[in-house]
């Protein structure tokens, strides 16, 4: 009896499961999937024309790209954004000599303790600081930002899908809602209304929630001058400037990518010499069976 009641419970609850799973997919497959904005106008990253040097199976620091790219964050991003995770003697890995360094530190302002009343108060960097953020704490970063709080750029290419790719295209990536089209000939103030920038926000397909709160950073030609000559293009400006970010938040990408080439050739040598052995040890046997 008990058998025949737990049989039946057991039938009833698979019917209902089966129920809620057939309604659930006929829902599914009838009604109109809703559109929102982000599906419609978001775009995916992409490096800038003509590729990057440190990427694929043989990446390449371009120092002097990297260079300029920490002149772009000097001079422009450095304004709102801190790179914490990155000390000014880091930058002898970019070519420049110690005393280079020193002088580069030295011309940053850090955070620091006055040494005879303890009292807070600023001082010139040394090669052990770290970029320094421009603001005291999160609630003035804020405060200072239409609410929104610069992210540290010291691991932002890593904490984004397609990082590297991803910083130029936002930073090349501003439009003009009301006259940008999607992929089906619509622009944001025809589609989504709603979704159109508020005040002290920034139409850029490439973020995520399509408008942030960061106003253009790049957009003049010459915006920087580069002491090397190249023209300051935008495109030129943002791709500089996302490599440098690369660097700094994977310094060793390029001894990684090489060191996992000898790591690959190594096990191949290895799993040559094992067949190799495995043949000679079997060959004696061979000759044994056939006695
Ligand atoms: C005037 C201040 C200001 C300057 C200058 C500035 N930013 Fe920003 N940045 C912001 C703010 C504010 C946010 C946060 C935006 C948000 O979340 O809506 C932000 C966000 C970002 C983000 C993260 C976007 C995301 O996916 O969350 C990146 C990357 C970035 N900035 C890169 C840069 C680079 C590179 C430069 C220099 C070329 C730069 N920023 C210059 C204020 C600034």
């Amino acid at each position: 009896m008990i058998r025949l009641v737990g049989i039946v419970t057991g039938l009833v609850f698979a019917f209902v499961v089966l129920l809620a799973f057939v309604t659930g997919a006929y829902t599914f497959a009838t009604e109109p999937h809703t559109q929102t904005a982000e599906k419609a106008f978001h775009r995916v990253a992409h490096v800038p024309a003509g590729g990057v040097s440190y990427d694929g199976l043989a990446p390449q620091w371009d120092v002097a790209q990297l260079q300029r790219g920490y002149q772009v964050y000097k001079e422009v991003c450095s304004a709102c954004h801190s790179l914490e995770q990155l000390a000014f003697r880091n930058l002898s890995e970019l070519g420049y000599t110690e005393a280079e360094v020193k002088a580069e530190a030295a011309s940053w302002t850090v955070p620091g303790i006055d040494p005879n009343t303890g009292e807070v108060n600023t001082r010139p960097g040394t090669p052990v600081d770290r970029f320094p953020s421009p603001y005291a704490n999160r609630t003035a970063a804020a405060a200072a930002n239409n609410n929104a709080v610069p992210p540290d750029l010291s691991l932002i290419t890593k904490a984004r899908h397609h990082g590297s790719a991803y910083v130029y295209s936002l930073l090349t990536g501003y439009r003009d809602p009301n006259t940008y089209t999607n992929e089906e000939g619509k622009t944001l103030a025809q589609a989504f209304p709603d979704n159109m920038p508020g005040t002290g926000l920034h139409f850029n397909p490439w973020f995520a929630n399509l408008n942030l709160a960061m106003a253009p950073p790049l957009h003049t030609t010459g915006q920087v001058t580069y002491a090397d000559g190249t023209e300051a293009t935008l495109p030129q400006m943002a791709a500089d400037v996302a490599a440098f970010l690369t660097w700094a938040a994977e310094p060793s990408l390029v001894d990684r990518v090489r060191l996992g080439w000898m790591v690959m050739g190594f096990l191949l040598f290895a799993t040559i010499l094992a067949y190799l052995a495995k043949k000679s040890v079997w060959s004696q046997l061979k000759i044994r069976e056939e006695d």
